[in-house]
Parts: C-alpha cells; structure tokens; sequence
C-alpha cells in the first residue's frame, strides 16, 4: 500500500463544494484497489483568506507545499476580490514558482452526455489541449502610466522564451506519440510577428526528434472553428497560455459542460509537486446551492493518481464516471439533469465499487 501526501487547497466558490467531493472519490477507490493511502493536509488559502489577512497564501506558501507528491486544488476568485488580484496571489504563483510549464486539459465526450455540437457520439471528440503555463501572455510584464489623464497608457508585453517554448512543445509531441501521433500547433504568427513566429520555428525544430507525428499549423482563429466544426480531427493541440485558456473553455462547453473539464499543472521533471484542478473555476453564481459537477474535480483526482503511478486506480475512476454519465441517472443541472453534487459522487463510488467487484 502506497503512501501519497496530498496538498488539498479547496480555494474560493464551488471548488469548497467539490474539492470535499473528489476526496471522498480518492478514499473510495484507495480502499477499492488497496493501493494507496492519501494522507491530506488541507490549506484554507484563497479570497476569504486575503480578506482576513491580506494575502492569498501563506507567506511562506510554495515553501509549505514543496515536500508534498501532489496538491488537489478546487478554484480561486470570487466577487469579493478583484480577478487580478486572486490569479496573481495563489494560482499562478504556484504553477509558475513550480515550474509547472504544462497545463494538460482532456476534451472527451462521455457516454450520454449530449454535446451542443449536432449528431456527435461519443468517441467523436477525444483530444488533449497542452497549455504552455508560465509564460507568454501571463507573463505579467508590463506597466501601467499616467493613470487617469487623458495620455494614460497600458502594456503587457507576451514573454517567449527559447527554454519555455521548447519544453511544452517537447512534452506535447512526446503525448501524441502515445496517442494517434497527430499534433497541432495553435499558432497566430501572421498578426503576432515576433513572439509566434519564433513559436513556429521551435515547433518545427523540436519536430526533428518525432518524424513519426504528424503535425499541423492552424492559425488560432480557424482552430477555434474546427474545435466546432469537426473535433473529431483533433488529437493533441499545443498552444501559448491564453490560447490555451480559451482553447480549453470552449473543449469543455463542445463536450456538453465545462463541470466536466479537468485540468492537471503539471512539471514533468517531478522537481516539484504537480496540481491538479479543475478549468470551471469557483462560478460564484451558483455556489451555496449543492448543484455543482463534481466531475471535473474528480476527474482531477484520476489524473493526479495517474501521475501518482496509480493508472488502475485512475482507469477504475474513469471508468465509474463513465458508468455515471452513460446510465443518465445522476447528473446536475448543467448536464440537464436535477442531481445534487452529493448524488453524483455517491453514484460514481457506487460504479467503481461494481466495477471493482466485477474484476
Ligand atoms: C483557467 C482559468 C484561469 C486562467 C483564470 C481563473 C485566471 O480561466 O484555469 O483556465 O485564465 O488561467
Ligand atoms: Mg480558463
């Protein structure tokens, strides 16, 4: 029986709601496979605590967090502080002080769930969006001047790096070799002269090493309408940190809800402890009623298990959200059914315990 450490960072919003949920999901199937044991230790950070202190993290935060294996991280931001603020002061310090440079967000369309795209089955989209994640449009470079008159002015300049491009882009063939070998490059370099087009020539010289992917630049704007159009055409697509962020909403809403999108920050050296969250975020608007998808975040718990070493454990999760989905019963009300977020994970726990048996 393994032993993992587990930050859980449950954060602002519905990631209090679901967070408690995906816990319950890892205990279950640890007991179910009887391969693992977490060990949490859970950080009350986020808006409510900046609020009272002043801060969204402890001081000494990416110290706390650097000896754990993973964190499991619900969301961050809520009306109560302004967006910017929130990003800057919790998530973005931990991927980018973490060298988390991956951020990997699945787009699969689960067994009953109806896509908004027409006549879609599932199977029909089945891609992964690598999300460069410390750099480029977040880079937070920039200023602001000559507040208020009439001369006031703003910039915040893309940072690309040569190491930081390379890496993803590395990490995103070394996937679709293990998948269909089919790579994208979410690219813009026609309108963004400088930053991408020396994103494309990384592509290509990285490209060297994997003869054996196919790959594919698509300007941002046409990607964004094949995502539409024809999903099933996708296999793995890398892309610069802000097209990835709109990417992956739009990969959530084609696959019938961003409530089941998940999403892992992931620093493939292993030189720190990955996060694992899901791409909803906190949605202030419906916090408090118990009617959140609990399915991204457990979702989340499968891919931080795989991470772990634990494949069995996450397929077995999978599998019971599959079981979920498929038999219809047990969904919330952004899938169009009435469940509660409790409904959902009891249903999915009861799935795994069968699957469990079976084998
Ligand atoms: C995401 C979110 C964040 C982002 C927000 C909360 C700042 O949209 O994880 O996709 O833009 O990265
Ligand atoms: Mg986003």
């Amino acid at each position: 029986m393994r032993d993992y450490h587990i930050a859980v960072i449950p954060g602002d919003g519905i990631g209090q709601e679901v967070t408690p949920e995906g816990v319950r999901v890892l205990d279950a199937v640890g007991e179910l496979t009887s391969a693992y044991k977490m060990r949490y230790e859970y950080f009350p950070w986020g808006c409510e605590y900046y609020l009272k202190t002043g801060r969204m993290m402890a001081e000494d935060g990416l110290k706390i967090l650097r000896d754990f294996d993973a964190i499991y991280f619900g969301a961050v931001g809520f009306p109560s502080v302004p967006d910017h603020i929130s990003l800057r002061g919790l998530r973005l310090p931990i991927c980018q002080g973490f060298e988390q440079y991956v951020c990997q967000r699945p787009s699969f369309l689960l067994p009953g769930i109806k896509s908004p795209l027409a006549d879609k089955k599932p199977g029909d989209i089945d891609f992964v969006v690598i999300r460069e994640n410390t750099e480029g449009e977040y880079a937070g470079a920039g200023g602001r001047a000559h507040r208020g008159l009439p001369i006031e002015v703003a910039v915040e300049t893309s940072v690309f790096t040569r190491v930081g491009v390379e890496r993803v882009i590395r990490y995103a063939y070394q996937l679709a070799r293990t998948r269909r070998k089919k790579l994208v490059n979410a690219t813009k370099s026609n309108a963004q002269q400088h930053s991408l087009t020396f994103w494309d020539e990384i592509f290509v010289e990285v490209g060297k090493e994997f003869p054996d992917v196919q790959t594919e630049r698509v300007l941002i704007d046409a990607l964004a309408a094949r995502f539409v159009l024809r999903p099933e055409s996708l296999d793995v697509v890398v892309a610069s940190n802000l097209f990835g962020d709109i990417l992956t909403d739009l990969g959530g809403a084609i696959c019938g809800s961003l409530g089941v999108a998940a999403s892992g920050n992931i620093n493939p050296e292993r030189e720190y402890p990955s996060m694992f969250e899901p791409v909803h975020g906190s949605a202030p608007d419906i916090f408090g009623k118990g009617i959140a998808n609990p399915i991204a975040m457990i979702w989340c718990g499968a891919m931080m298990l795989e991470w772990l070493g634990e494949k069995p454990a996450a397929d077995l999760i999978l599998r019971a959200i599959q079981a979920v989905t498929a038999e219809g019963k047990a969904l919330t009300p952004d899938l169009g059914g009435t469940a509660k977020t409790r409904d959902v994970t009891d249903a999915i726990i009861a799935q795994a315990r069968r699957i469990a048996a079976r084998v």
